[in-house]
């Protein structure tokens, strides 16, 4: 059910993109009448995501993400198009319309999120039941409390085939919606069994409290240790934090990033009420985002190992962007948060967390370690690493105070140091530029987003500026013989035209294109339209586009033609080889 094009407009003149994405990313002006910040869907140090406060858009160089504001909050909050008008209407202030109530998505996710709560109550029974026994030795020997296993919704999924199955079958859940949530298998004949088999269940909530998956650990050694939920339409690992629903209403004012859930359910325990886990993958930028809304704090805890170290240098960088305040705790005589805790206590777990350094100390720390610092050649080798470090920081009396200090440590002169980071710092600032214009360049020629093909080049460049002239400007196009979306050499592109010119009257609006093109198309869409177009001579530009469009046209087809002539006559004469040229 498409929304009116007219609310659909409103509803991106109420919700101005640069608002929007700002309370996302930290935008700053840099050239022209565009912002620019660090793009929330990939991972960049220089800024090459932009906003155009003009034309209601944002572009990212790098990963070619683009759209309107409501692509914007598609991808961002991971939701259909419904779902984004939604969450833009509530923003505003504005009547939901009613479209969004029969969306099938929105509709799928709401069951999943049913199953998945009754799943969880099934795990909750079966773990006081008398057959949980083996579920509560282990959480016995793990020394989790029952108020620690009523708190987290703590279950057991018992050692059957089908026990679940069964359970959710009498609630009325059908098979299918089991297997989307992954909560049930193929099996080899045509039934389906049990994913989840004698483990200790932890469910996992998203912020508002929905059951979204489940993370079941075996009792006792073994292999896999853990087993996840896959990737549903309500679970997605990158987006959410294990406990964070809980941490959210910690009156501590940071969060502890930990690694494993049994750290954090420890942790809860031991009073530390603020403690999250990543899902078993490494910290993500929508993560560090989720954490950005409720604390402008972290520490963080990871295992006292190799792995762990590597870690936290990854989430720092992470974290760091979004402008959280990061401290690093290190753990001695321990190789977790969980069995430092259960051997040392509470008390001794608070003073770690009074002792965690800032993330520069930290790193520097790190990094002066890894060198002997008594001879002339490792003190430069170090004093080289630590430059390299230094000049990476955004604020220029930050990068002097961290000189100074690194010059102590070597012995050598504050200025010295000082000089070789800012030089540093311009060279890179320097690549970065060179780096950017090429990506710019390469965006010439070929098509800017990797899943739409340009056969021809010449061809599809006037496709496009046929689709750039009709977006601005579509009296243009009153007197010109219609177009068929046939004649566009790359669908992507017909396909845009034929929305376009069916668009009633009055310049279009990414926002009303947004419900009829593919999020690929939108992504092309907003590229090409940033190109550079006079509209002063627009009817010339017009036909000298339609011409292009044509006499290209008419040469590939003339050039099929005679290569299938060919063909034809070498297989008249028995020539084919084993492809049938
Ligand atoms: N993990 C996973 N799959 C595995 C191992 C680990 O998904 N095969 C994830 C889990 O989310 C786990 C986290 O990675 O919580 C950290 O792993 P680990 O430290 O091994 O688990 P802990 O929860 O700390 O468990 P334990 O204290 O019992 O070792
Ligand atoms: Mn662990």
């Amino acid at each position: 059910m498409p929304f009116p094009e007219q609310f659909l407009q409103e509803l991106s003149d109420r919700n101005d993109i640069v608002d929007v994405v700002s309370s996302y990313v930290r935008l700053t002006k840099k050239s022209g009448t565009n912002l620019f910040g660090l793009c929330p869907f990939h991972s960049e140090k220089t800024p090459s995501f932009s906003v155009s406060s003009d034309k209601q858009i944002y572009h990212c160089f790098g990963c070619g993400k683009g759209g309107s504001v409501i692509n914007f909050i598609m991808e961002i909050e991971n939701l259909s198009f419904p779902e984004a008008v939604e969450f833009l209407a509530r923003r505003a202030g504005m009547q939901v319309p009613e479209e969004t109530r029969n969306d099938p998505q929105a509709r799928r996710r709401e069951q999943l999120l049913a199953l998945n709560k009754d799943a969880a109550r099934f795990f909750y029974g079966c773990f006081r039941a008398p057959g949980g026994a083996p579920a509560q030795e282990y959480a016995m020997r793990r020394e989790l409390s029952p108020a620690t296993v009523k708190k987290f919704g703590l279950g057991f999924a018992p050692d059957t085939w089908d026990s679940l199955v069964n359970a959710m079958k009498q609630k009325g859940y059908s098979e299918g919606l089991m297997l989307q949530a992954g909560l049930v298998r193929k099996g080899k004949n045509s039934g389906v069994y049990d994913t989840f088999r004698n483990r200790l269940m932890f469910p996992v909530f998203d912020v508002r409290g929905n059951v979204i998956g489940f993370s079941g650990r075996i009792l006792g050694d073994g292999e896999p240790k853990y087993m996840n939920s896959p990737e549903t339409p309500v679970f997605s690992k990158s987006r959410n934090l294990f406990a964070m629903n809980l941490a959210k209403k910690s009156k501590l004012g940071y969060v502890i990033l930990c690694e494993g859930n049994v750290d954090v359910v420890s942790m809860h325990q031991a009073g530390f009420d603020n403690a999250v886990a990543s899902l078993g993958t490494s910290l993500t930028p929508e993560q560090a985002r989720l954490i950005s809304r409720y604390v402008n704090e972290v520490v963080i805890a990871y295992d006292n190992d190799g792995a762990g170290q590597k870690a936290t240098q990854r989430a720092i960088s992470i974290l760091e962007k979004l402008d959280l305040k990061v401290r690093v705790l290190t753990m001695e005589g321990a190789k977790d948060p969980d069995e430092f805790i259960k051997s040392k206590g509470a008390d001794a777990f608070r003073n770690l967390l009074a002792k965690s350094e800032d993330h520069v100390d930290y790193s520097l720390r790190n990094l002066q370690s890894k060198f002997d610092l008594s001879s002339p050649e490792s003190k430069l080798n170090y004093l080289k690493e630590a430059e390299a470090f230094i000049a990476g920081f955004s604020g220029r009396a930050e990068r002097e105070l961290y000189a100074m200090r690194v010059a102590e440590t070597v012995g050598v002169s504050a200025d010295a140091v000082r000089q070789d980071v800012e030089r540093l710092r311009k060279s890179r600032e320097g690549r970065d530029k060179r780096q950017a214009e090429k990506q710019e360049m390469n965006l010439a020629g070929r098509s800017p987003v990797k899943t739409i093909r340009y056969e021809n080049t010449r061809r599809a460049m006037a496709e496009e500026g046929v689709i750039r002239l009709l977006y601005r400007d579509p009296q243009l196009f009153d007197n010109v013989p219609p177009l068929s979306p046939e004649e566009f050499s790359v669908p992507a592109l017909g396909n845009m035209y034929r929305v376009l010119s069916a668009q009633s009257g009055g310049a279009p609006s990414m926002a009303t294109l947004s419900g009829s093109l593919s999020a690929d198309e939108i992504a092309l869409l907003t590229i090409l339209l940033q190109k550079p177009e006079t509209t002063a001579n627009g009817r010339k530009a017009l036909s000298d586009y339609i011409e292009i469009m044509q006499t290209e046209r008419q040469a590939q087809e003339q050039s099929e033609d005679l290569l299938s002539l060919a063909k034809n006559l070498r297989k008249k004469k028995g020539y084919t080889d084993q492809d049938g040229n």
